[in-house]
């Protein structure tokens, strides 16, 4: 597959210069077209068999307090299909490009598959508490055809904490990739009117105190 490059010749992305500058960038050329389809289907295929399972809130499993933060249900990618494989292929491939034009020392990556039923969401969060995760870098691939304003959903990005205001909205459609840095770059998920199926992933740190940072450490 062509975007499965060599690793001594990663490709040359766009979006890596924007996430330097400003913690957050839209890729619409990472995933290809083909797998992207092959993805959507498993996550619906997935789905349909009620395979994926309500989501929790980090060491705050309770149940009520998760479902006033989040209504999504996930499950981990595992290589369990070839579209599985190649898509953490292709997150192989982003994470060499990300050590070698930012220098964030990345070391592995996980994600999984998660549904948005109609009325669910995601309150304002951010994916890692500086310092104290490993999570240094997410993404968010969508896997949805024809998605319509209408059908809400959106990823309210945010530039930093206290901002009250998104610096953008990203429809879900398929094919489009968000990346953010992720422990600066708060971010919530619009009530979605329509199942809304998407990949989060995080790329990690074995640990954090080694990683180098794209900011100054917290004084
Ligand atoms: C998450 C998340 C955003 C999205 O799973 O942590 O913020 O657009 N997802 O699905
Ligand atoms: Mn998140």
């Amino acid at each position: 597959m062509a975007l499965l490059a060599d690793p001594e010749s990663p490709p040359v992305w766009n979006w890596l210069a924007a996430l330097a500058e400003t913690g957050w960038a839209v890729a619409l050329d990472v995933v290809p077209p083909a797998l992207a389809a092959d993805l959507a289907a498993e996550a619906a295929a997935l789905h349909a068999a009620d395979r994926l399972i309500l989501a929790g809130v980090g060491r705050a499993e309770d149940f009520t307090l998760a479902r006033a933060i989040r209504r999504d249900k996930t499950r981990w990618l595992a290589r369990e299909s070839a579209a599985q494989a190649a898509y953490l292929g292709v997150m192989e491939t982003v994470r060499l490009a990300l050590n070698r034009s930012l220098f964030l020392g990345l070391f592995s990556y996980e994600a999984h598959y998660a549904v948005y039923e109609p009325g669910g969401f995601y309150a304002r969060h951010l994916d890692a508490f500086k310092g104290a995760r490993n999570r240094v870098v997410s993404t968010v691939f969508y896997l949805n055809e024809d998605w319509a304003g209408q059908d809400g959903g959106e990823l309210a990005v945010f530039s930093h904490d206290e901002a009250r205001e998104p610096v953008t909205l990203i429809a879900p459609e398929l094919g489009t990739l968000a990346i953010f840095l992720s422990e600066d770059i708060p971010h919530e998920v619009r009530p979605a009117l329509r199942e809304r199926y998407s990949i989060a992933g995080w790329f990690r740190v074995n640990d954090r105190a080694m990683a180098p940072s794209l900011q100054a450490p917290p004084v």
